[in-house]
């Protein structure tokens, strides 16, 4: 019984070291190496290549190294074969930081004193106070929970949406298709954390920006897929949205030909708000090895009839 670790950046050794190192007694190895196929019950993978899962005769779990599955289900693996998914306070922190940072970052108009100093202009621009603003949370899930408990000890009004009902201390939630234009109307800064699934892919459409306030903000800290850049791109130069801070895209890295690049008022980050921290992760992949051999319940299981 052993671990494959199928992903194709170069974190691969140090997530084989950190494995190895939480527990010895564990067979763990590289899918590029040597490694007896017949003898692996569990692949931990990330952004693996298409098919790969398929090579494992006795597969018994997919254990997705990060927070989102969506690249599982787009491939063509096991299909019964349970999949399970990071749930962890440090990835729930950094995706919080980063939004914050990003918000603050929007309502002190740092960006566009960046842009004013290589440009060589002294410009002041009115402050935006934190008071003024809503923000809607698109997806309520374990990250977004966070950041709406952090978002309050800011003095945020925070409000959230998701498909189902979620009780979050303190937030104001909005479900359903019925409840999302009452939720739009009352945000002026929309974060997207939404899981990508079939009903999911392209939600961050004209007809969505539309139905923001003028002059509202977008963060897209989910997956690329949720967004439709052209649309985005025509709403903020019609000036009904004030700009985007993205940290995903359709194709990453992103084609230096994109007009993203070169746009004033789209902020890209390179897929790097919130990433799995080996050190934090590996206890929960042991716990769910341990739990595989013994035939006990996986935890963060998820649901591919959801997609998340
Ligand atoms: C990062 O994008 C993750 O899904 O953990």
């Amino acid at each position: 019984m052993a671990i494959v670790i199928i992903r194709q950046d170069h974190k691969i050794d140090a997530w084989k070291t950190a494995l190895k190192a939480a527990d010895p007694n564990i067979p763990v190895f590289s899918y590029l190496e040597d490694h007896p196929v017949s003898q692996i019950d569990m692949a931990l993978v990330w952004k693996h290549p298409q098919g790969t899962l398929n090579r494992y005769p006795n597969l018994k779990c997919i254990a997705s190294s990060g927070a989102g599955v969506d690249f599982i289900f787009k491939d063509d693996y096991p299909k019964k074969i349970p999949i399970t998914r990071i749930v962890d306070t440090m990835l729930a922190n950094d995706m919080s930081e980063h939004v914050i940072a990003v918000i603050f970052s929007y309502l002190k108009n740092l960006g566009q004193y960046r842009l004013d100093q290589i440009r060589g202009i002294w410009k002041p621009i009115d402050y935006h106070r934190v008071s003024d603003y809503t923000i809607g949370i698109l997806g309520v899930g374990a990250l977004g929970a966070v950041l709406a408990k952090d978002l309050r000890n800011y003095g945020f009004q925070a409000q959230g949406w998701a498909r189902s009902k979620k009780d979050i201390a303190g937030l104001p939630m909005y479900v359903g298709d019925g409840q999302l234009p009452s939720f739009l109307a009352g945000t002026q800064i929309l974060v997207c954390l939404l899981p990508l699934t079939g009903k999911t892919t392209g939600i961050l459409n004209k007809q969505l920006f539309g139905q923001l306030p003028q002059g509202a903000y977008i963060i897209n800290v989910a997956r690329g897929g949720h967004l439709i850049d052209t649309d985005l791109v025509e709403m903020i130069d019609s000036g009904h949205l004030s700009g985007a801070c993205l940290d995903v895209y359709h194709e990453e890295p992103l084609p230096n030909t994109h007009p993203f690049w070169q746009h004033d008022k789209i902020h890209m980050t390179p897929h790097y708000a919130s990433v799995s921290d080996t050190a934090s992760v590996v206890p929960q992949i042991i716990e769910n090895y341990h739990r595989l051999q013994k035939g006990r319940p996986l935890l963060h299981l998820v649901s591919p009839s959801k997609g998340y």
